[in-house]
């Protein structure tokens, strides 16, 4: 599938090792972070674990530390490090000339219903 590129802001409008936050109208928050490297990752602003903001976390290397709980989040996957588990939406980042870009199709797309890691019927809910 193509990428309908769009650019969001510049690389340094992002403060190095934080996060910038993108709102989307009826949609959760997407948080975009720059990491010591200026590599970009964007990721649903919401934790695996109990919905957490993670643009308020502390980045580290390629990761991002929620706020609420500590969880490492792997900021390329969105996938907490073991031994917490659970994943939150990561989205497709473009870095070209010093604009950053995110795929306007994904950030139109609804995010999955939250259902905080472990929950009892989060394999019920998606199969539904
Ligand atoms: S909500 Fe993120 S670690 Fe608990």
């Amino acid at each position: 599938m193509s990428n309908e590129w769009k650019v969001i802001c510049k690389v340094e409008d992002i403060p190095v090792l934080g996060a910038r936050v993108i709102q989307r109208a009826d949609q959760p928050n997407v948080a975009i972070f720059r990491n010591s490297e200026d590599k970009v990752f964007a990721l649903l602003d919401r934790c695996p674990h109990k919905g957490g903001p993670l643009s308020q976390g502390i980045v580290f290397g390629e990761r991002v530390a929620c706020p609420l709980h500590n969880w490492s989040i792997e900021m390329q996957s969105g996938c907490a490090v073991a031994p917490d588990e659970g994943c939150t939406q990561s989205f497709s980042v473009k870095v070209e000339a010093g604009s950053v870009y995110l795929d306007a199709v994904e950030l139109a797309t609804p995010a999955a219903p939250f259902l905080p890691a472990g929950s009892a019927n989060a394999g019920e809910a998606a199969a539904a």
